[in-house]
């Protein structure tokens, strides 16, 4: 389908990073990079600064080699060096050279250098944000909190980055960054809204030198990092829309929150190496939240993700970090990354709708779907109807249509198909007959035409079967807000259990990540006609759980500007325990992908966010960094492995645990046994004065739910109160899975602090 609709379908390209870890050949010369951990507490003494002893490590190998002129062709070299979110530094290495720096001083471990590649109006509205109660007016919009957007870098131009309104408050005295200057990007770029811009391709450069980069700044040559800047903290912007679709006022979740961004992701590659620069910059910075719209679609454990090791220091230092879960799914076990110290988010619809509307010759009005960036003429067309075409999948087919008619493409799953041939084809307008459950999640619409559903598709063409010449008209451009059952699991998202850490319930919460329109680079493709022309606009409609981390990381710094003193834990507990399980019909969230039966939390976790109730949670389950290292103590890593996420010696393992002081409970099961599984959980009271809470348990299918005790009553504020869960099973062989909930609801009614409940089979990879 070419290259736009990879643009489009952004979910399809959610960054992946692909396992290449550069195969190391006997031949001493050749050298790739490795990221190397390090133990600073062993730095001796003699050496000024970690970045002076990491040179010289790095310096001393000169002598490491086969031969003495092989050595003199080229050096190792370093390429960064790291010290917040990580101690240690990146360096290209001969495999010999990497042997040595294994026994030099301080070694703790290392690893091949990966390569990644790459994988609003409305929405504001949709979670009740309110100019005038709740949590805007209580966090004043987020202001002078420091959102970080780790990507691929920023169009600085976009008005959802003017300034307007920020400039009367200084920027945090705390704020260390820096706005680079760059190709096209100089300082004057950067402003109250976005006050740092910096970039890192040295790890990209290491190993290809010559490399041409088409942008040596921070300025984003793709879009994915300006529209996820602008969905977490856009200024307002009036008037925008997508080609006359989604019109309205654009702002971001935050809208006076400010922006640092971080270019580490390039048209011409994606190393760990640059990212973790990134990190570790945005962390010295100053930032308090941080986006993560990219992740590794594969199992690796956490000593040896990037992501995961960068993550753990972004939170020690209270950095709440929002991570898109993927869009891997709709399988369970589709979810990689579930990381125990950052949000996971999951993705769902939105309330809006982009209608196209068919009128046929006999009266009759159909409703579809229809995203066509202009007000075509489609009046009174003859309708073309062939049972032998209208899988409409192929160029030759689409040839014996008459090109002044409509055709109509008979259901198939195909789609996208479809739309890819009929973009390639001179037919006038075209009508679709679809139950494709992920047509909501593209903007791509390259021909006039209509997408109807299947209840729609027999009394159409029962019409241009039987009248003489039929005909239809159509009109485009119509959006429709309040569309029932909204939100509803996309099909897409990623779904738990996590393969990584099976005993933690990924993802955590859900959050809108289809069709979001956020500003969007006005030099790039943002819709297209035909297979050729290109329509540009500075705004643009993107799917994929990329769009939905940034609502995360926006809600987080509203929570963050309301609650200075929580804890990463507690922002995600709050936003957690609050989030509702039900959609706009009051019913459950349906899962696309699963046939729109009834999500469950392995898809959507606790539910989509509800900001406003989020402001005021009544109870946190709150956790301290030692708490996740236990974990990790309990998985068996090895010290090495610990001190390479951790960096300091000062956490230990004399208490592993399996589980964590977590807002959600999955219990796994195996096939011999009857399960029995108790949960320790502490609260944090955040509410006003006194508080009395009673237990509320939806028990799971076939299980037996104890909760000890059922009432907690605190005493003042910040009191902490303990409980148990225990969870009984009958083994069952099919591998049932089941949900439940457990609530601690107050006395007055005014807080409900809910956990969602998993009981499903152990899981064997
Ligand atoms: C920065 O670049 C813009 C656009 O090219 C230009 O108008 C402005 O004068 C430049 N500012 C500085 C300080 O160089
Ligand atoms: C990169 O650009 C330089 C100067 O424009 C040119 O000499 C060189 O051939 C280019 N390299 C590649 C790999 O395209
Ligand atoms: C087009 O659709 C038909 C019917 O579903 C199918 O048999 C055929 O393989 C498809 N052709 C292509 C090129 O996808
Ligand atoms: C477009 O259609 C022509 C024939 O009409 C065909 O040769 C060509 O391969 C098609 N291109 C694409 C991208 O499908
Ligand atoms: C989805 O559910 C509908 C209604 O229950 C049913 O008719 C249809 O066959 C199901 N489709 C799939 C793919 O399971
Ligand atoms: C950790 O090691 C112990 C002792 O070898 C073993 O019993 C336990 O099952 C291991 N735990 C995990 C999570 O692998
Ligand atoms: C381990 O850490 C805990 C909490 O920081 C501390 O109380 C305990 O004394 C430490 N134990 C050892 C053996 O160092
Ligand atoms: C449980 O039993 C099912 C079917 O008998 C099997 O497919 C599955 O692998 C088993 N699971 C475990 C954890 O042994
Ligand atoms: C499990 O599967 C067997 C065989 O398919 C079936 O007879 C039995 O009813 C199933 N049990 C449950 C609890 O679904």
């Amino acid at each position: 389908m070419g290259s736009f609709i990879e643009h489009t379908l952004l979910y399809s390209i959610f960054i992946t990073w692909l396992l290449l870890i550069h195969q190391i050949r006997s031949t001493a010369v050749e050298r790739s990079t490795y990221i190397v951990h390090m133990d600073k507490s062993v730095m001796p003494k003699a050496f000024i600064s970690h970045h002076h002893w990491y040179t010289s490590t790095v310096h001393s190998l000169t002598s490491v080699g086969p031969t003495k002129s092989d050595v003199s062709r080229s050096k190792p070299s370093l390429v960064y060096s790291y010290d917040n979110v990580v101690h240690g530094f990146s360096a290209l290495l001969s495999r010999d050279e990497l042997e040595a720096v294994k026994k030099s001083p301080g070694f703790v471990s290392a690893y091949g250098d990966r390569q990644i590649k790459l994988r609003t109006t409305r929405t504001p509205e949709f979670l009740s944000l309110n100019p005038s109660t709740g949590i805007w007016p209580a966090s004043d919009y987020g202001r002078d909190v420091i959102v970080g957007i780790v990507d691929t870098g920023i169009w600085p131009e976009s008005q959802s980055f003017s300034d307007g309104g920020l400039t009367s408050s200084p920027i945090p005295a705390k704020w260390k960054g820096t706005c680079e200057i760059g190709q096209e990007f100089n300082a004057s770029m950067c402003n109250a809204k976005l006050i740092g811009a910096r970039y890192f391709n040295r790890g990209l450069l290491a190993n290809k030198p010559y490399l041409n980069l088409t942008m040596k700044s921070a300025r984003d040559t793709f879009g994915h990092g300006t529209h996820c800047a602008s969905i977490a903290a856009g200024n307002y912007v009036r008037g925008r829309s997508y080609f006359g679709y989604a019109e309205g006022t654009a702002r971001g979740i935050a809208p006076r929150a400010r922006l640092a961004v971080y270019k580490v992701d390039w048209a011409e590659g994606f190393q760990s190496s640059d990212f973790l620069a990134g990190i570790d910059q945005a962390v010295a910075d100053g930032v308090d939240v941080l986006s993560l719209s990219f992740g590794f679609d594969a199992d690796l454990p956490f000593h040896e993700n990037p992501i995961a090791i960068a993550t753990f220091g972004a939170m020690e230092n209270g950095i709440v970090v929002s991570h898109a879960g993927g869009n891997t799914g709709p399988d369970f076990l589709s979810i990689f990354d579930s990381i125990p110290w950052t949000v996971t988010v999951a993705a769902g619809s939105i309330d809006r709708s982009f209608v196209g509307t068919l009128t046929l010759g006999n009266g009759l009005k159909i409703t579809g779907w229809s995203l066509f960036p202009a007000s075509a003429l489609v009046e009174k067309l003859p309708l073309y109807y062939n049972k032998a075409l209208a899988s409409c999948n192929s160029s030759d087919l689409l040839a014996q249509v008459p090109s002044s008619a409509i055709v109509i493409c008979d259901d198939t799953y195909d789609y996208f198909n479809q739309l890819s041939a009929i973009a390639n084809s001179s037919v006038a307008a075209a009508i679709f007959i679809t139950g494709n459950p992920e047509l909501g999640t593209s903007g791509s619409f390259p021909r006039p035409g209509v997408a109807i559903s299947q209840n729609d598709g027999p009394a159409l063409i029962e019409y241009a079967k039987t009248s003489g010449r039929p005909w239809a008209s159509m009109k485009f451009q119509q959006t429709v807000v309040g569309t029932k059952h909204s939100p509803t699991l996309e099909y897409y998202s990623s779904r738990g259990p996590s393969r990584t850490y099976t005993r933690l319930l990924k993802p955590d919460l859900m959050a809108p990540g289809s069709l979001v329109l956020a500003a969007w680079p006005p030099n790039k493709p943002a819709s297209r006609i035909g297979l050729s022309m290109f329509l540009s606009n500075d705004y643009t409609l993107l799917s994929g759980t990329s769009m939905a981390a940034p609502h995360v990381a926006g809600l987080s710094a509203l929570l963050k500007a309301a609650h200075p003193d929580w804890s990463a834990a507690a922002i995600r507990s709050a936003m957690m325990t609050t989030a509702n399980p039900l959609d706009n019909s009051n019913s459950p969230i349906q899962d696309k992908g699963q046939n729109y039966t009834f999500a469950s939390p392995l898809g959507m976790g606790s539910g989509h966010i509800d900001p406003n109730l989020a402001l005021d949670p009544g109870l946190i389950y709150d956790l301290t960094p030692q708490e996740y290292v236990n974990v990790l103590c309990y998985m068996n890593y090895t010290e090495k492995q610990i001190l390479t996420v951790t960096r300091s010696r000062l956490y230990n393992c004399s208490n592993p645990s399996p589980d964590l002081n977590y807002p959600s409970f999955i219990a796994l099961y195996s096939n011999e046994s009857t399960m029995v599984r108790t949960f320790q959980r502490t609260l944090t009271n955040v509410g006003d004065d006194a508080a009395t809470y009673n237990v509320e348990v939806v028990v799971p299918i076939g299980s037996k739910v104890t909760v000890s005790p059922n009432t907690l009553v605190f005493g003042k504020k910040y009191e902490k109160k303990s409980y148990s869960l225990t969870i009984e099973y009958e083994s069952d062989e099919n591998g049932t899975r089941a949900y439940g909930s457990l609530a601690w609801v107050e006395d007055n009614g005014k807080h409900k602090v809910r956990s969602p409940i998993v009981v499903t089979p152990e899981v064997t990879l």
